[in-house]
C-alpha cells in the first residue's frame, strides 16, 4: 500500500510570520503523522520561519516551484541548493498556474524534475487539462502527451505526480471521485510503461478544490494517493481536518 502524502501549496500567501501563525493553530491537533506524509509548500520567503516552527514535528517542506540551473544569471530565480539549505524535501514543479502564466513548457518541468531528483529531493509533477480540452473529449491524450514530457528524464523512484483539472482549481468545482480514478487509473497505466513495477509505488495525488467535506469519498478511490490542497489549505482547522481524513484512510 503507498503511504497517503497531504500537502499544501499555499502559492503566493502569507507572510513568514503569517506562516509560523499558522504551524502555532496546526500543529498540536496534526504536528505528528505516522501514516501520512504532510507536507507545506509556502513562498519562498517563509521557508526559513516555518521550518523553525515545524521543528520536531513531522511536517516536511516543500518549495512551489525552482530552477534547473545550478547558479548563475539568472534574475529572481531560486536555485535547488538554496532550497536544500532551508530543509526542502519536494519541490512542486510544473503547476498548470506556471504553465498558464509563466508559459512553462514540459520540457522545461521535466529539466526540474530530473534536477530535484539529482539534488535528492523528491518532484511533485503537475499535470491537468482545462476545460476546453475536456469538453473536446482530450482530457486523456493531454495528460498522457504531459506526462511522457514532463518525466522525460525523471527517475520513477522518489517521484510524487499531481493530477489538477485546471477547471477545479480554485473554482470551487471539484472532480467527481469517478472522474479523478479515472484519469489517475490512466496515470498510473502511464507510469507502468515508463517505469514498470516501480509504476506503483509512485503516488498520484488530486488537486482541485479539495476540502474536508468532499476529500473522504476523493482518497477512497483505489488510484488516489493523496492530495495537493490550495485554498483550504491555508486555513490551520481545514488542512487539520484533512490530515486527520487522509490519515484514516490509510489506516482504513
Ligand atoms: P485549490 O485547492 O484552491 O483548488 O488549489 C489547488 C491547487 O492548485 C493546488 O496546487
Amino acid at each position: 500500500m503507498r503511504r497517503p502524502i497531504l500537502a499544501a501549496n499555499w502559492k503566493m500567501n502569507k507572510t513568514a510570520a503569517d506562516a509560523v501563525s499558522f504551524a502555532e493553530k496546526f500543529l498540536p491537533s496534526a504536528g505528528q503523522q505516522a501514516a501520512v506524509d504532510v507536507v507545506i509548500a509556502p513562498p519562498f520567503t517563509a521557508l526559513d520561519r516555518l521550518r523553525g516552527a515545524l521543528g520536531g514535528s513531522t511536517v516536511e517542506l516543500a518549495a512551489q516551484n525552482v530552477n534547473a540551473e545550478p547558479s548563475g544569471a539568472h534574475t529572481g530565480e531560486i536555485s535547488l541548493s538554496m532550497l536544500e539549505e532551508f530543509g526542502c524535501r519536494y519541490v512542486i514543479v510544473g503547476h498548470s498556474e506556471r504553465r498558464a502564466i509563466y508559459g512553462e513548457s514540459s520540457a522545461q518541468v521535466a529539466a526540474k524534475a530530473v534536477a530535484v531528483q539529482g539534488a535528492g529531493l523528491r518532484p511533485i509533477v503537475c499535470v491537468g487539462e482545462t476545460l476546453e480540452e475536456r469538453d473536446r473529449g482530450d482530457t486523456l491524450a493531454v495528460v498522457g502527451q504531459q506526462l511522457e514530457e514532463s518525466l522525460a528524464g525523471v527517475s520513477g523512484g522518489e517521484l510524487v505526480i499531481a493530477y489538477e483539472p485546471v477547471w477545479a482549481i480554485g473554482t470551487g468545482r471539484v472532480a467527481t471521485p469517478e472522474i479523478a480514478q479515472e484519469v489517475h487509473a490512466f496515470v498510473r497505466e502511464k507510469l507502468r510503461g515508463l517505469y514498470s513495477e516501480v509504476a506503483d509505488s509512485v503516488r498520484i495525488q488530486y488537486g482541485g478544490s479539495v476540502k474536508p467535506d468532499n476529500a473522504a469519498d476523493l482518497m477512497a478511490q483505489s488510484d488516489i494517493d493523496g492530495a495537493l490542497v490550495g485554498g483550504a489549505s491555508l486555513e490551520a482547522d481545514s488542512f487539520s481536518q484533512l490530515v486527520s481524513i487522509v490519515a484514516s484512510r490509510a489506516e482504513g
